[in-house]
């Protein structure tokens, strides 16, 4: 057994709503939903899923039930970087990534690994010992220990990510500490590493910014087109690619052909593509309720009416699955979460509810089918 050890089976209750196991007092997480996000994008040759914490998954009752109900796929939000793995060292904590794991595996969940190499998620230790000795075998060593212990369960890898920087960076690659040890082809060899430790792995590159009209979108999806053509031209093991559509009502609206040409361009290439880390970051939080819930649904269906045109969108996993439990609401400060409250930018509210938000990614799914 498990920290997450569940009863893997949720009933429906004679009231509609959702139980968890025998016995156990109904979960609300909403009596009125028809077939989940899952059922919605399985119809259409899909995924669904959503990242979450083994702490959050551990501690909420309500958080698993609706995962079970509309998942099909976990990313682990934090556990796997190599700041949670190790950040000390030579002390490995892979506790939170196996109770995540337990979890997907007594309820029949896919998992995405997120992510192998990402500059803000690498231990200090590490980028000093990167910028300090510029030994490859410190890369080597940690695919070998993640993926020698994860590939076999674990399929699907954003081996790196954010790679992208078309403002301050290098020939549109971010001065990140992997380029400043070991150059631009740190990517490559990157790609080339997570290969021999996962065989049979689908590799990927994930990054952000992709979505909207200004010139820093614009750029970002050109750099993003090029960097995949080299890759594939050079015959680097790459899969497929992440986008990860953080979206943001601030930079509206989304640039339809834009998003289509950089999909296009993409496949074109023999990628397929993941919808990998899907929210709405919210502006306008004096708004009622009502109000702020329908734009961001209309953001996400904007949004995914162009991306799900494209039979190789082959999943959509959204940042959290509840406001919740969010990065949005996490990341600002007490003072301006007093008076904004949660972003609402995710399928259900905090207390468990699906917003319009739920229903744009259910129709939008299961339309594309
Ligand atoms: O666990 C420590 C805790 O012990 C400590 O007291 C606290 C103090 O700040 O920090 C806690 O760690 C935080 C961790 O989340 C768990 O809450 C980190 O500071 C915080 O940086 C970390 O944030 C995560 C961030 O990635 C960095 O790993 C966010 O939850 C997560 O949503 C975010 O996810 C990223 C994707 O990986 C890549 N794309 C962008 C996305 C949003 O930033």
């Amino acid at each position: 057994m498990t920290g997450l050890a569940l009863a893997p089976v949720l009933t429906v209750a004679p009231n509609g709503a959702w139980a968890e196991g025998e016995g156990a007092s109904p979960v609300h997480v909403s009596a009125t939903l028809t077939p989940s996000l899952s059922h919605a994008a399985r119809s259409g040759g899909r995924y669904y899923g959503a990242a979450a914490r083994a702490d959050h998954l551990r501690q909420d009752k309500a958080l698993r039930a609706a995962i079970l109900r509309d998942c099909e796929v976990l990313t682990p939000e934090i556990h796997l970087k190599w700041n949670s793995l190790e950040w000390r060292k030579g002390q490995f904590h892979f506790t939170p990534v196996d109770d995540l794991l337990a979890f997907a595996d007594e309820n029949g969940l896919r998992v995405r690994g997120h992510t192998l190499l990402w500059d803000q998620s690498t231990p200090d230790w590490a980028k000093h010992e990167m910028l300090d000795r510029r030994d490859w075998r410190l890369m080597s060593e940690h695919f070998s220990r993640v993926l020698g212990r994860y590939a076999s369960r674990i399929d699907e890898w954003d081996v790196i990510n954010e790679p992208i920087d078309t403002v301050s960076g290098a020939h549109a690659l971010r001065r990140n500490t992997f380029f400043r040890a070991f150059g631009p082809t740190y990517i490559e060899r990157a790609m080339e590493e997570a290969r021999t430790h996962a065989p049979h792995a689908h590799l990927v590159i994930n990054d952000y910014g992709f979505e909207y009209g200004n010139p820093v979108d614009k750029a970002r999806r050109q750099a993003f087109v090029a960097l995949a053509r080299r890759l594939r031209a050079a015959r680097v093991p790459l899969d497929g690619v992440g986008v990860q559509a953080h979206l943001d009502l601030s930079k509206g609206p989304i640039d339809r052909v834009g998003l289509q040409e950089m999909t296009k361009a993409l496949i074109d290439l023999g990628l397929d593509i993941t919808v990998t880390e899907l929210d709405v970051k919210e502006t306008e939080a004096s708004a009622s309720t009502p109000a702020r819930d329908q734009k961001v649904a209309d953001e996400t269906r904007r949004y995914l009416d162009v991306m799900l045109a494209f039979p190789e969108v082959r999943g959509v996993v959204t940042w959290g699955l509840t406001d919740k439990f969010s990065w949005l609401t996490e990341q600002v400060d007490a003072r301006v979460r007093a008076d904004r409250g949660v972003n609402r930018g995710l399928p259900y509210d905090d207390a468990y509810s699906p917003k319009p938000m739920y229903w744009a990614l259910e129709d939008t799914l299961r339309a594309s089918a």
